[in-house]
């Protein structure tokens, strides 16, 4: 027979008590830590509304789908000479990259991933009439605009005056311009009040963009300009809409500012919206214009701007853009 020491039995009794206090010291602390964690939870849930707290764009899927510091322009690098262009919806269209049309593309994309820190996407929503908002614009490190809008002195308190980069949808030099095959210093005007502005334009859409777009090259030269010209490249427009497509946003084709605002969640550190809304009244309930320079409504069903700014919303409250819609008062 063995001999039990029954003081072994004692401790180990002891040991178990302790380990019954230790359990429950422990089980305490758990609880007072969710009941702390959980108050923070509460404010950190609502934060939200009166602070915007900033995430970086390449946290979100976007960096999956299309590659702006690589394709949003066609350039030499990515557009080879010889290289069979596919237009963007005449899918049986080619364009046939020759010699002209080479020298006319930049050897690189000029830009790279997240190069400015804050950026600005200017749509032309009536949401920016008296939002004053032209001293945040003009403080941001780059700024977009889309289809050459007006930025003339009487406009210039909302909107501000810095462009980096505005887009020309063929359609208007088409219909304001003969396509350029008349007077040309008309055109050239209403491009030199963007300064060096880049001039972007949706060259490879259909084949009937084509020839006016690559005119406005030759006009900027012809006048000496230092603005540059360049072409979305429609591989890149048809990755954007496809990846717009899978997040519901359905129209004959998504609107410029939407492809601006993509592109800039991959160049921009951050992104701030102004003049993109799609409703009759602000979120205060006051009727607004369509645009912010008139009232002339867009064709129906082409667009699908309703969509596009719930999207952006949604993106807002993620933290991933910004999208201003009330006034500005600092910058
Ligand atoms: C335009 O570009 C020139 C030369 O690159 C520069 O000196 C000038 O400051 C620029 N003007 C504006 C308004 O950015
Ligand atoms: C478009 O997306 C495909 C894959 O979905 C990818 O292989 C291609 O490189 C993308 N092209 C551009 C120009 O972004």
């Amino acid at each position: 027979m063995r001999y039990a020491d029954p003081s072994a039995n004692r401790d180990l009794l002891g040991n178990r008590t302790l380990l019954f206090i230790f359990i429950c010291a422990f089980a305490l602390v758990t609880l007072l830590q969710q009941i702390l964690y959980g108050r923070n939870y509460i404010k950190r849930r609502r934060a939200p509304e009166c602070q915007w707290q900033r995430q970086l764009p390449s946290q979100s899927t976007l960096s999956r789908c299309c590659n702006a510091p690589a394709f949003l322009f066609t350039t030499q690098k990515n557009t080879p000479l010889g290289t069979k262009l596919k237009y963007e919806v005449d899918t049986s269209g080619i364009y046939h990259i020759n010699q002209e049309i080479f020298r006319m593309f930049p050897k690189d994309m000029p830009y790279y991933r997240s190069q400015f820190k804050k950026c600005a996407v200017v749509g032309n929503g009536g949401i920016l009439k008296n939002s004053r908002c032209g001293r945040e614009i003009n403080s941001a490190d780059f700024v977009f605009r889309c289809n050459l809008p007006p930025i003339s002195e009487k406009y210039t308190m909302d909107v501000g005056v810095k462009t980096d980069v505005v887009t020309v949808n063929p359609s208007i030099i088409t219909e304001r311009f003969h396509k350029l095959e008349k007077w040309r210093r008309p055109f050239y005007r209403v491009l030199q009040v963007y300064e060096n502005a880049s001039v972007l334009l949706p060259a490879f859409y259909n084949t009937r963009n084509t020839d006016v777009s690559i005119r406005v090259k030759y006009v900027l030269d012809d006048f000496e300009s230092p603005q540059a010209v360049y072409y979305f490249h429609p591989q890149y427009l048809v990755n954007v809409s496809r990846y717009w497509l899978s997040l519901g946003v359905r129209a004959k084709r998504i609107s410029t500012g939407l492809i601006l605002a993509t592109a800039a969640l991959e160049l921009c550190e951050e992104v701030h919206l102004f003049g993109f809304w799609a409703f009759p009244m602000n979120p205060s309930g006051l009727y607004i214009t369509h645009h912010y320079y008139d009232n002339v409504k867009p064709r129906p069903g082409f667009h699908a701007m309703p969509s596009e700014i719930f999207n952006f919303l949604h993106l807002h409250s993620r933290g991933i853009l910004r999208v201003h819609t009330g006034t500005c008062s600092c910058c």
